[in-house]
């Protein structure tokens, strides 16, 4: 296939991807589906350090879902203990790298040590001027605008806010993505047409790309696929194109 020319003024900002496909990806192989997600999480490094390249700012992934503790206990202990390897193994790459990483998602459910790492993860990366990557960890976007919902209304009952201001600017503030600009392009890989409770809120103008190929095949070509079509996508935010009017 021919070099895929994308045009340099016209890269999303703010890219999410719904990683998917890793477990299908090992049973085509014959291996066990954990050796799925050790690609996945190999790819996502490379993934993010070619967005960083691409001079993408922001890349938001879906890495374990509130729903996902009800998978085998061995698949949830592994996808709860492996980060953690990495992590020993990496941190000062990671430290010394010009990413920023965060996570988002509830932290009552994860372990003392798994929060741990992210918090000094956080910590260590926070003032890193390259792409911004989030983790959704034990993220889920119902419990999320739900959680928001309950914090506004603790903040009416408190008299902090007349509910007659609340507007979406009080329903942004409130959510973990507060921090985060709008989602230009939704990416889902390995086949399935699903939002599967991920960033529900925030998708309302976002473009959505869905391919077939497994999370762990999802390389620097495909990423460029996805992206070409987010720049042959006419967005109009509910308004018309001034070549329209
Ligand atoms: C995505 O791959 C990774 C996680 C949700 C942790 P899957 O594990 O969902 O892979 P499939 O869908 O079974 O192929
Ligand atoms: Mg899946």
């Amino acid at each position: 296939m021919a070099d895929i020319i994308l045009d340099p003024n016209k890269i999303p900002s703010h890219i999410a991807i719904i990683l998917d496909g890793n477990g299908r990806w090992a049973k085509k192989r014959l291996l066990p589906r954990v050796m799925g997600h050790k690609k996945g999480a190999f790819n996502l490094k490379d993934i993010t350090i070619y967005c960083d390249k691409l001079n993408i700012k922001y890349l938001t992934v879906f890495c374990f879902s509130t729903e996902n503790w009800k998978r085998p206990i061995d698949e949830v202990n592994f996808l709860m203990n492996e980060p953690l390897k990495y992590y020993k193994k990496y941190k000062k790459a990671l430290f010394s790298s010009n990413i920023k990483i965060r996570a988002i998602g509830r932290r009552d459910r994860l372990s003392k040590e798994f929060i741990n790492c992210l918090e000094e993860l956080e910590e260590n990366t926070k003032n890193h001027t390259g792409i911004t990557l989030t983790l959704c960890i034990d993220y889920g976007s119902q419990y999320e605008i739900t959680e928001a919902v309950r914090k506004i209304a603790h903040d009416v009952k408190n008299g902090i806010i007349n509910p007659d201001d609340i507007n979406e600017a009080t329903i942004n503030k409130n959510l973990y993505t507060n921090d985060l600009p709008p989602l230009d392009l939704l990416i889902r890989t390995s086949g399935e047409y699903r939002i599967s409770n991920y960033l529900l809120w925030q998708l309302a103008y976002s473009e959505l790309y869905f391919t077939d190929v497994y999370w762990p095949d999802f390389n620097e070509l495909e990423l460029k696929k996805a992206i070409l079509s987010f720049q042959a996508r006419n967005r109009r935010f509910g308004g018309l194109k001034n070549e329209n009017k």
